[in-house]
């Protein structure tokens, strides 16, 4: 007797009648007490000093209730540089928090906060406010310092070497039959999540409540406690829904301290929401980069030497740079390599995590570089790859704690129909299109947390379930898969499960970045769920009343609120008799997972394969992606439905990242071109075409209980490359810039 399991089943959202039916309350929906709402005033300038604020008339506009500015804004306690952290500490999106003095460093940087009873009358205020500046040159451009560049120790908050080297790189490509020597660029890139940031503080004496949209509450919660000198206890985070984040609410920018010192100074609840033009110079964008391939091969397409040379700008205050010299590093068996950064310092704000951080823009490089070699010696792209597969991360010689990138360019390519493709590019019409046939390998890193996940499973007399956890679900659907995990672990049906987080009261959950949420969050969920199934199970046992009296606990186990003898069915008792005999209201467990040391002799990822046939009108110059697929094996996979939605959307953001997404820089003004939806281009449906998806379950027993490797940044890595891949078996140019745009097909 079997009954089907919640884990795997594409169950709709359990918050989704919420969202849609306007249930759901997110950051800037909570309004305690009589909220005053504050506004953000940015420096016009990105270099230079303030030289005068004339506060006069905004003062004296209606409903005014503080004008704050470095003048006047109580000093934060803590003095940047905080070390940007995501591992259980704070986690400032930049070592630099403003309002401190009266220097510019970047054009948006924050000077001002109009405080109101209104939102208009904020704004209406702001507009009033008279500053001065004395601006000075800047830089803010790659073009402008090229020759200032300098090598780093480290970027990504510290996390990544600038250089990364193994073998003989000058040996390996000396050794080459053949090479390619490519440099990429790209754009600035955005985040425009639907729900902007926004914080609501509210004080009740000294303790503080903060309703924050964040990837990790505890983030929040540290930060801003570091800020204000507080100690972490003192500063309850809640957030309940979070409308999408893709790296934007990983960090934490300025403004939930500023509403926090804000809401103090004036002794009553703030509301600090970003506007949408906001979103562009406050919580970190991808930087535009450069970046230069070196492939050696030999005349069969082993790689012989790989050199990847990355060059973009950060802050005056950080060495940030996205980690795009990754899974490039890793993907192919490749004895010699060399990957090294190099930075320029600009007056920007610190660039930050974007989806598929670093990897989406590495992979693009990598990919076309190896869709040009298999082009040169007339090998097909799949088999290139498929000579140069590696069964270990070539960085370290640790074998993958499983793969499944084989099977994915088997099924994708049955999928696709890559069979069909004949090499030469224009071979393909319809009618005066070109169409091209791409593909690209994915492959995206599993992380693990440094601190331990917890969680606590609590069974009620009723025979219902609570499963808390402080996560917040930014829109991944954390909420509907952990309820299935409980499901699962106690035996129970889903709808007698429910999952509550988005709390720092509940038990502490690392931020959920570079697609480790699902199975570190699983893991905790996991873990406390089964410590409560085991402790009902003793109890039992231990129970002279029980029928499971005396059982062996291995022989015991548990279906539809029941336990039971394994072999005896008929022998057990539902858990709800158990606590009523006893007279127990609840039960409850804690559970914590950390990821065991044996991970660390593993290389872990994701990995995938995509696809994608493009139209090119040659007349026109456009470009229409009419098909992907992607194959991907993200070990187990928890709601196929929500797995495949990431995917699609990550996807997705490749075709925009590959045809469509762009900020460029003003150099004479330093401000960014685009701060709108209107001139920053997503996709959009009409853009979005048939994506077609298959999911390949592998086994992994190594990177956490479940084996779940994620699934929120690999869809879109490689997907561009295998957009640019189509491009030029279509029209025969390659295209080495993203995104990819008319002037570059005409
Ligand atoms: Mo993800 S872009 O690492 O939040």
């Amino acid at each position: 007797m079997t009954t089907a399991l919640a884990i795997g089943q594409p169950t709709d959202r359990v918050d989704g009648r919420h969202k849609v039916t306007g249930g759901a309350h997110y950051s800037a929906d909570m309004l305690p007490g009589t909220t005053a709402h504050a506004v953000l005033v940015g420096a016009r300038v990105p270099s230079g000093r303030i030289t005068g604020i004339d506060t006069a008339e905004a003062l004296q506009a209606d409903g005014v209730l503080a004008i704050l500015t470095h003048e006047n804004l109580p000093r934060a306690a803590a003095q940047p540089p905080l070390i940007p952290s995501l591992a259980g500490m704070p986690a400032p999106g930049q070592t630099f928090f403003p309002f401190q003095d009266d220097v510019v460093h970047y054009a948006g940087q924050p000077v001002a906060l109009v405080v109101a009873d209104t939102l208009e009358r904020a704004q209406h205020a702001g507009a009033l406010l008279r500053i001065a500046y004395a601006e000075t040159p800047s830089v803010t451009t790659l073009d402008q310092a090229r020759e200032e560049a300098y090598e780093p120790a480290a970027i990504f908050g510290g996390f990544v070497p600038g250089r990364n080297t193994r073998g003989d790189i000058e040996a390996g490509l000396a050794r080459a039959d053949l090479r390619i020597d490519a440099t990429y660029t790209f754009a600035a890139n955005h985040h425009n999540p639907i729900e902007p940031s926004a914080t609501t503080a509210a004080w009740d004496g000294d303790q503080l409540t903060l309703y924050d949209a964040t990837q990790g509450v505890a983030a929040t919660q540290l930060t801003v406690a570091a800020l204000l000198g507080l100690t972490p206890s003192k500063v309850h985070v809640i957030s309940h829904y979070v409308g999408g984040s893709f790296g934007c609410k990983a960090m934490i920018w300025a403004h939930p301290a500023l509403a926090a010192l804000a809401a103090r100074h004036l002794q009553r609840p703030v509301k600090l929401a970003l506007t949408r033009e906001q979103m562009f110079t406050s919580v970190g964008h991808r930087e535009e980069q450069e970046q230069r391939i070196t492939l050696g091969a030999d005349k069969d397409g082993r790689l012989t030497a790989l050199r990847h040379h990355k060059l973009s700008p950060t802050s005056h205050f950080d060495d940030w740079a996205e980690p795009s010299l990754g899974v490039a590093s890793q993907i192919y068996a490749c004895p010699h390599y060399e990957g090294v950064y190099r930075l320029i310092r600009a007056h920007t704000m610190t660039p930050t995590f974007m989806r598929a951080p670093g990897e989406a823009s590495g992979m693009f490089a990598l990919e076309t570089a190896m869709d040009e070699l298999a082009h040169r010696l007339g090998i097909d792209p799949i088999d290139l790859r498929l000579r140069n597969y590696t069964d270990m991360d070539p960085n370290t010689g640790n074998p993958w704690s499983s793969t499944g990138l084989k099977e994915c360019y088997r099924r994708g390519a049955e999928r696709f129909g890559w069979h069909r493709r004949t090499p030469e590019p224009r071979s393909h019409r319809d009618g005066r299109w070109l169409l091209g046939y791409g593909m690209a390998t994915a492959g995206y890193p599993v992380y693990g947390p440094n601190n331990p996940q917890r969680a606590r499973a609590r069974l009620y007399a009723d025979g219902t379930a609570v499963v808390q956890a402080a996560t917040p679900d930014f829109g991944t659907g954390v909420a509907t898969v952990m309820t299935q995990v409980t499901a699962d672990a106690l035996g129970l049906p889903l709808e007698r499960c429910r999952f509550e987080g988005g709390d720092t009261t509940l038990p502490t959950i690392a931020a959920a970045v570079g697609s480790s949420g699902a199975g570190m969050i699983s893991a905790a969920v996991h873990t406390a769920a089964t410590n409560l199934r085991n402790q009902l199970v003793a109890q039992a046992i231990g129970d002279a009343q029980s029928p499971l009296h005396g059982a062996d606990p291995a022989t015991v186990t548990v279906r539809d609120g029941r336990m039971m003898l394994r072999d005896a069915p008929e022998t057990g008792e539902g858990y709800a008799d158990l606590l009523h005999r006893n007279l127990l209201p609840d039960v409850e467990a804690t559970g914590a997972w950390s990821p065991s040391p044996e991970s660390a002799h593993y290389g872990m990822m994701t990995f995938g394969a995509q696809f994608a046939e493009v139209a090119v009108d040659p007349d026109l110059g456009l470009a229409r992606v009419r098909r992907m697929v992607g194959a991907f094996a993200p070990g187990r996979v928890l709601n196929a439905k929500t797995a495949r939605s990431q995917l699609m959307g990550g996807m997705l953001w490749g075709l925009g990242q590959a045809l469509l997404e762009a900020n460029a820089m003003d150099p004479r003004r330093g401000r960014w071109v685009a701060s709108s939806l209107g001139e920053y281009l997503v996709p959009v449906n009409a853009d979005a075409p048939e994506v077609d998806i298959e999911l390949i379950e592998v086994a992994d027993k190594v990177v956490n209980p479940l084996g779940v490797k994620g699934v929120g940044e690999v869809g879109q890595v490689g997907a561009a490359a295998a957009i640019a891949n189509a491009i030029h078996h279509a029209t025969g140019r390659r295209i080495r810039k993203l995104p990819i745009t008319i002037e570059d097909l005409l």
